[in-house]
């Protein structure tokens, strides 16, 4: 093979430049890549403008992040990208949890609540009780999980994208099962709301003919020792993106029951185990 680059060996040309002693993990990584990335020019027949178009989009969604907003990762999870790897990485036995995609809103270091504490600070919103078991694969409660919850306000926003609006930490918590395994907290009944749509990936969706809600949800870490991680959400049936989830986040088995309550101070309940799967 000559080292000058052809159309029909242009795989094999740039691969064939990998140095020898370089992580093998790497080299196999990167030479798929390039391979599905040749593949790809190949099948579409790229056109120069394209290639331009593509270049373009990608620096303004380099030029978009900040410390605060993260538009490669929202590029990869309305491609599907980030499930697909979620999925990869979390094959599950039958009957634990699922896991979704983990969103850039969580906060690290949210308060640690007494159970069943309200965790809606605005005053907005319906109040829903969320309540349930962490347990093991055979239904045996498990002490000391931390459950750590987020969701959107009333009007569709999380409390760090209104600083200054919203009181901090609104509609956050966390939450650290007993003996029983179970955990309650008090927050709204979910909204949905869209994602940030105002920098390319809002424009691609726009030519996709796509919008940019997700349904309403309730996200949880749930965390215990010698068990995996769980990242998931509780999602709301009856929402009017369930089926078609910006993100692609909604699996069946965690579209949760909300119950509407009548006579109480709070107008909904949610009841919903986690099953965790041991490490
Ligand atoms: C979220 O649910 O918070 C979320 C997930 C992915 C992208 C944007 C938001
Ligand atoms: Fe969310």
């Amino acid at each position: 093979m000559t080292p000058y680059f052809t159309e029909d060996a242009s795989v094999e040309t740039v691969n064939a430049r990998m140095g020898k002693n370089i992580s093998p993990r790497l080299a196999e990584v990167m030479a798929c890549l390039v391979k599905h990335l040749h593949a790809f020019a190949k099948e579409v027949h790229l056109t120069q403008e394209e290639w331009d178009y593509g270049i373009d989009f990608l620096t303004k969604t380099g030029q978009i992040c900040s410390g605060e907003r993260q538009e490669f990762i929202l590029l990869s999870d309305t491609l599907g990208f980030s499930m697909l790897v979620d999925a990869i990485n979390n094959r599950r036995p039958a009957g634990a949890t699922e896991n979704t995609v983990f969103g850039p809103f969580h906060v690290d270091g949210a308060p640690e609540l007494p159970m069943g504490s309200n965790i809606s600070l605005d005053g907005k919103g319906e109040s829903c009780l969320f309540e349930g078991a962490v347990i093991d694969l055979h239904g045996n409660p498990i002490r000391g999980a931390r459950v750590d919850v987020w969701s959107d306000n009333a009007d569709g926003f999380y409390d760090v994208q209104q600083p200054g609006i919203q009181p901090k930490w609104n509609n956050r918590g966390i939450f650290v099962t007993g003996a029983d395994g179970r955990y309650s907290f008090v927050g709204i009944k979910p909204v949905c709301y869209p994602i940030p749509d105002d920098g390319p990936v809002g424009k691609m969706l726009g030519h996709l003919g796509r919008h940019p809600y997700r349904p309403a949800h309730m996200h949880y870490l749930v965390t215990a020792p010698g068990y995996e991680k769980l990242v998931t959400h509780t999602f709301v049936g009856d929402d009017a993106y369930i089926d078609s989830d910006a993100v692609f986040g909604v699996k069946k088995t965690l579209v949760a029951p909300f119950e509407k309550l009548k006579d109480a101070a709070t107008a909904w309940h949610s009841p919903f185990d986690f099953v965790l799967t041991p490490v």
